[in-house]
């Protein structure tokens, strides 16, 4: 009765992940301009029935065992901690998590846990108050304090944190970020940046690399192989110290884990995306809102897999950014 999401590569996702939003309320500057970005028209962006439809149909018909909300900032999404629930209604009942920037979330962390989420990927990418503004261009650094707090109070653990290094700002930081998430008990990943900005202000020559991150820690810390291979989970895990912490690394770009891509996006507006640089998109909104039944639907999501590429392509000197931006993507 399930029908697998596979691609022509021999990859099947399994994992969902939603952006439930476009608008953000940091200005994180590798993200989005300062004056933000042509936010989707409300009438494009699909209702809470209609997202939970689609994640039913995933869960039900085509083998989707896990659910990720993203944004932009899914906090922003008014009805969230419903479409939380009414996902963690469905069986066979999908893992469920949510990737945000934690503003407000001192505030729904109770309710999100209680509506079965299972857990959250925050993002912080220093723990100085002033950098921390001049990366968001907002001053909300206590925020994200109180979020991270209430998550961990909350059960929804492990709370990870996630953090991009960028050249010149942050790029000294990785072992201070450590030791922080150490001793406030959070999993620290190190994500390399890749080319998603609105800007298209990446450069290959300028990132900062997993080689680099990994040398910088190794100054303070002792790290051990923890998993390898690592599977179709992005982070690459090293043991601080002996363990029992670790610590990721996200090598998108230097070590590309295509290959073992498990991955299928919805964005905000019900188009299916089947690789975070596609360069097409195969709508459902248009079938949904025109009566189109779970048969039909879940057939046109089948046949998005089916041009799904190899890899990412960032190192092809033909490679073109997709024209939608990360924050419109959802990570
Ligand atoms: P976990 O299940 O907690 O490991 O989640 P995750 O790391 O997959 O999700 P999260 O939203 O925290 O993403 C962390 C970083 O990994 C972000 O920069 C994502 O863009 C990146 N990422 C997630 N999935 C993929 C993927 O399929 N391909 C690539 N290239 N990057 C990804
Ligand atoms: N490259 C890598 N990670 C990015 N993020 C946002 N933009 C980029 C990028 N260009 C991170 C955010 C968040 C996660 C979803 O992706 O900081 O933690
Ligand atoms: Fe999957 Fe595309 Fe990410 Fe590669 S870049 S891991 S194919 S989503």
């Amino acid at each position: 009765r399930v029908q697998p999401l596979a691609d022509r590569h021999g990859r099947v996702a399994t994992d969902l992940r939603v952006s439930l939003i476009d608008r953000c309320n940091l200005r994180c500057t590798y993200c989005m301009p300062a004056e933000g970005l042509d936010w989707l028209p409300n009438e494009d962006v699909l209702t809470d029935d209609e997202v939970v439809r689609l994640i039913r149909i995933g869960v039900e018909r085509l083998g989707i065992t896990a659910v990720r909300f993203t944004g932009g900032e899914p906090l922003l999404r008014k009805g969230l901690v419903d479409v939380v629930r009414r996902t963690k209604q469905l069986r066979p009942t999908p893992e469920t998590s949510l990737t945000t920037n934690a503003l407000g979330l001192g505030r729904v962390a109770g309710a999100l846990r209680d509506a079965g989420l299972d857990r959250v990927n925050v993002s912080l990418d220093t723990v100085r108050r002033e950098d921390f503004a001049r990366i968001t261009l907002r001053d909300r650094f206590d925020d994200v304090i109180t979020g991270l707090e209430a998550a961990r109070a909350a059960g929804l653990e492990p709370v990870k944190v996630n953090a991009v290094l960028l050249r010149g700002i942050n790029d000294d930081q990785a072992p201070e970020l450590l030791r922080w998430c150490l001793d406030h008990g959070y999993h620290l990943r190190f994500i390399e940046q890749m080319p998603l900005d609105p800007q298209h202000g990446w450069m290959r020559s300028t990132m900062v690399t997993a080689d680099e991150i990994l040398e910088s820690l190794q100054r303070e810390f002792v790290l051990t192989e923890a998993r390898r291979p690592r599977g179709s989970q992005p982070a690459e895990e090293f043991l601080v110290d002996g363990g029992p912490f670790t610590v990721g690394v996200i090598a998108s770009v230097t070590r590309p884990f295509c290959g073992d891509c498990d991955r299928v996006r919805l964005t905000a507006d019900g188009q299916v995306r089947n690789c975070l640089f596609a360069r097409e998109e195969s709508d459902l909104r248009t079938p949904l809102r025109n009566g189109a039944d779970d048969d039909e639907i879940a057939r046109r999501w089948v046949a998005a897999m089916a041009g799904k590429l190899p890899g990412h392509g960032i190192d092809d000197p033909s490679f073109l950014q997709p024209t939608r931006p990360m924050s419109a993507i959802g990570g």
